[in-house]
């Protein structure tokens, strides 16, 4: 017999942040279709099932067009209502812009940029008609300052971060609700595959990633626009980032991402 579970969607499901909101709507009766570009969403997949849930895994190459829109052509084949959409996928990159590649630089927009606005686009076409669904954007703090040191990922988080809130306010009215997640430095492999792994960020003591995913879990079913994720210092912080002039902010990321 078919599922009678609605139905979630995590873009970059097969570890960190995204297996944790994977396991958070799987323990809270949704099966989960996700995505990830190695075939570690296998057995991610297989941990949801241990959950209880459908699990639904897809590998594809979220940088480029073909790949986002394979894995909605895949979603769409499922046939079933999507409820919750998590646009999770994200890369960074550490290093100084005078010497990264402009190929390696461009991965981090297509990824967090194009394909973030690629995969909406299908899921805001797909939840309208519908007239309901869930759609948690998953930013991060850099978007609130300038990100010396990883230049190009802060800005495309501020991208994800407004277009998260422009799209939230655009629905209003529609069933379709829009949250943006903006963790702080959260354990997962983020660091260590941005090449970051040798800086002051890439060895500090980090947010629990279970507890990130579960602040934007929670944000996402109480129709909050955005939430920090992590402890009340790092939301202080982010606080203070609103009326820090920009320079400031520079300067004190910089002392975090410069590499040693
Ligand atoms: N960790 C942090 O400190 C932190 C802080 C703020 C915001 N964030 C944001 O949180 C989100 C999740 O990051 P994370 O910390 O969980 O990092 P992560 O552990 O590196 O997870 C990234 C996920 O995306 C998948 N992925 C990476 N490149 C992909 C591609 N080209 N195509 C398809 N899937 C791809 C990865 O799977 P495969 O490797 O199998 O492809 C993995 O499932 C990102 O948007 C990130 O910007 C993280």
């Amino acid at each position: 017999m078919a599922s009678q579970r609605p139905l979630a969607i995590v873009s970059g499901g097969s570890s960190g942040i995204g297996l944790e909101l994977a396991k958070q709507f799987a323990a809270n009766g949704f099966d989960i279709a996700l995505s990830a570009s190695s075939d570690r969403v296998q057995s991610a997949a297989e941990e949801l099932r241990a959950l209880g849930a459908e699990a639904y895994p897809h590998q594809a190459d979220a940088s480029t067009f073909e790949g986002v829109e394979d894995f909605w052509t895949f979603v769409s084949s499922l046939g079933r209502p999507v409820e919750i959409a998590a646009l999770n996928v994200g890369i960074g990159l550490g290093g100084a812009f005078v010497d990264n590649t402009l190929e390696d630089e461009l991965r981090v927009v297509a990824v967090n940029v194009t394909g973030t606005v690629h995969l909406a686009k299908r899921v805001v076409q797909h939840m309208v008609p519908n007239g309901t669904g869930k759609i948690l954007i998953v930013s991060s703090v850099s978007a609130t300052k300038p990100t010396p040191f990883e230049t190009v990922y802060g800005p495309s988080k501020a991208f994800g971060f407004m277009f998260a809130e422009s799209l939230r306010e655009e629905l209003r009215g529609t069933g379709v609700t829009v949250t943006a997640l903006l963790p702080g430095a959260t354990n997962s492999d983020f660091h260590k595959n941005a090449g970051m792994g040798n800086s002051p960020i890439g060895r500090q003591q980090k947010a629990d990633k279970t507890m990130v995913a579960h602040q934007g879990y929670e944000a996402l079913m109480h129709d909050v626009d955005h939430v920090i994720g992590g402890d009340e210092a790092l939301r202080q912080a982010i606080l203070a980032n609103r009326t820090t002039p920009e320079p400031v902010k520079a300067a004190q990321h910089a002392k975090s991402t410069r590499l040693d």
